[in-house]
């Protein structure tokens, strides 16, 4: 049996700075053999930067996964020619940087990480579940992992009963919310309908909410500044048997 981690999406200096305080300790407790970490918006005013990227790997962090805000920042860009820095898989190919599916060689088994984006209420990429198919037939390995960037809980629940059995793991992210319906579905397939986030807790997704409610009430433009407040990591731990690739065990994890 192997032990992954998946972290939520990480928000701004903060979020990486509390990951980072935190991770070492949580990979020993928890055993962790691989950790993915979603960094769409680990760099301060979002994205993903050199910096933030640099610094969620160093904090233990094996592959990271994007979302909306992959490419908010140019300098982002070469980032994405890395073998562990995913972009949604089914952003259009031959324009967008970057691949939507690595795979890290344990030694005796391999693990392929995938990253897709919903098209519910987001932006009108290619449509992730006929990706995600051509996808599957690439990977030579049953340990299967994806991260699923989606607004709408339907889209992201369709994706988990659609691979049921076909994958390890699928966890959503975007919302920065934790939902409470972790689960192993058909006896194979970890699935939650989102992580949840790392960065500041008493906050809208991690911005200052003084900014968002001004925004709200009056829809005048502001500036959202990160939450100057306490941190929680969210994320889920699935334990899987790397040589079928069933997942038997999800739980998931808050640290304050
Ligand atoms: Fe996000
Ligand atoms: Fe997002």
């Amino acid at each position: 049996m192997k032990n992954l981690l998946f972290i939520g999406d990480v928000v701004g200096k903060a979020g990486c700075d509390f990951l980072r305080s935190k991770l070492s300790g949580l990979k020993r407790s928890y055993n962790i053999d691989i950790t993915v970490v979603n960094a769409e918006n680990s760099a301060q005013g979002n994205g993903i930067t050199p910096q933030s990227a640099e610094s969620l790997l160093n904090a233990g962090a094996d592959i990271l996964t994007t979302g909306n805000h992959a490419f908010r920042r140019r300098e982002a860009f070469p980032l994405f020619d890395s073998d562990y820095i995913l972009r949604p898989a089914n952003y259009p190919e031959g324009g967008a940087p970057g691949k939507g599916i690595c795979t890290l060689d344990m030694g005796a088994y391999s693990v392929a990480v995938i990253n897709l984006m919903g098209t519910a209420f987001m932006d009108d990429l290619d449509n992730p579940f006929t990706v995600v198919d051509r996808l599957l037939e690439e990977a030579d390995t049953p340990n299967i992992f994806i991260d699923l960037h989606a607004e709408a809980t339907s889209e992201k629940k369709a994706m988990g009963h659609y691979l049921t059995g076909k994958v390890s793991g699928i966890f959503g992210t975007h919302t920065h919310v934790q939902t409470a319906d972790e689960a192993i579905l058909g006896g194979h397939t970890a699935y939650i309908t989102d992580a949840g986030m790392t960065g500041p807790e008493l906050s809208c997704l991690g911005v200052d909410s003084k900014a968002v409610i001004e925004k709200f009430r009056f829809h005048t433009p502001v500036r959202f500044t990160e939450a100057d407040t306490d941190c929680f990591l969210c994320g889920v731990c699935v334990e899987f048997d790397e040589k079928t690739g069933k997942s038997h065990k999800i739980e998931r994890i808050i640290v304050r």
